[in-house]
């Protein structure tokens, strides 16, 4: 079976490698990547001289460099991650988000009709759905209508409807996930969870978005990794499959508690920030359909999944250190030191 997986550099991506080469002997994997700030070559350092593994450095809505790909390459899957993935860079700078999330997707599923693909998986996030009342029991279901509220789920959102839009139109057999946040190792240090233990590796606080009541579900990536293999081997095509964790609902001030308590830290590492733009409150999906057709589990509870990746991060500063400079550091200093 040929893989191409787009955004394999990045966090997800390098994950759902590391997972495939070690599952399945006779694959071969092409990984074409932007290798934009988010995309790792040390995320994948360990398999490169694999000689089931190819890179090639591109752009995805760069049509000329996708056809190439395909061409050369002849997937049989595609298993498409790459994008811009921050909310709070998305609110910044909302162009990048567009060119790649949704002309990138659409130039893929261009080239994917061309070559006959067997399948191409997208992967999508709850965020397309909008977000629920903190107050309310409601789960969303793969039937519940979008309603994206930043430009990184408007442009997702976009992204799934043109997925869907070529398996009604031109019968490309497609399939969609639509994932909780994932942690997980090689997990970029912008985001709540690799920031909050980076940032208290480093001896400095949390920053914290206003009151710390919303509510995320938190799903260990490797779970992720699993239920997109059984999508892509097991799933029907045109289908949209939901993938989360089990966990009980915690809010974002619950989570980092627990966190401090595995770090043996004190609360006073909290520090209240300015709150980002139209944040959404809560994410809550329904997950049974994945359970109940493809017979996915999530594996990992919140609590193994936190400290898996403090032993990660506490062993991997080698990793993260040398990303917490440079472009980083501007970002930094933008988003929570002189934000208007
Ligand atoms: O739900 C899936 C989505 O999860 C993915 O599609 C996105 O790519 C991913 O970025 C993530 O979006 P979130 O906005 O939920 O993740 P983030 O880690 O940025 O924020 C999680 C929560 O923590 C959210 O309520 C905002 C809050 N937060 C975040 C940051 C970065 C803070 O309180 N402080 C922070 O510094």
């Amino acid at each position: 079976m040929r893989f191409l997986i787009t955004g394999g550099l990045g966090f997800i991506g390098s994950n759902m490698i590391h997972y495939l080469l070690k599952k399945y002997p006779d694959i071969s994997i092409c990984n074409l990547d932007k290798m934009t700030y988010a995309g790792n070559p040390a995320n994948l350092s360990d398999i490169e001289n694999d000689p089931r593994y190819s890179f090639v450095k591109g752009d995805i809505a760069d049509a000329a460099i996708v056809e190439k790909t395909f061409a050369e390459f002849q997937p049989d899957v595609v298993i498409h991650f790459a994008a811009e993935t921050h909310v709070d860079r998305s609110i910044a700078d909302p162009d990048v988000f567009i060119r790649s999330n949704t002309i990138g997707t659409h130039e893929l599923l261009k080239a994917a009709k061309a070559h006959n693909v067997t399948r191409f998986h997208h992967v999508s996030t709850d965020e397309v759905y909008g977000h629920i009342a903190l107050d309310s029991d409601e789960r969303w279901t793969e039937e519940s209508p979008y309603g994206p509220r930043s430009p990184y789920s408007a442009s997702k959102a976009a992204s799934d409807h043109f997925v869907r839009a070529y398996y009604h139109t031109y019968g490309l057999p497609i399939t969609i996930s639509n994932c909780a946040n994932n942690i997980g190792p090689y997990m970029y240090p912008e985001k709540l969870l690799p920031l909050a233990i980076t940032n208290i590796l480093e001896g400095k606080k949390v920053p914290m978005y206003p009151p710390g009541n919303q509510v995320r579900e938190w799903l260990y990536v490797e779970d992720h990794c699993s239920a997109i293999d059984s999508i892509v081997s097991k799933g029907i095509p045109g289908e949209t499959y939901f993938v989360g964790p089990d966990n009980p609902q915690l809010s974002n001030l619950e989570v980092i508690k627990k966190l401090l308590a595995i770090m043996e830290r004190g609360e006073d590492m909290i520090e209240f920030v300015k709150d980002r733009p139209g944040h959404d409150q809560k994410y809550a999906l329904d997950h049974s359909k994945i359970t109940r057709e493809l017979g996915w589990h999530p594996r990992y509870s919140l609590d193994e999944s936190l400290e898996r990746m403090v032993d990660w991060y506490t062993k991997n500063e080698a990793w993260w250190k040398p990303l917490k400079s440079g472009e980083y550091l501007e970002y930094y200093t933008q988003q929570y030191l002189t934000r208007e």
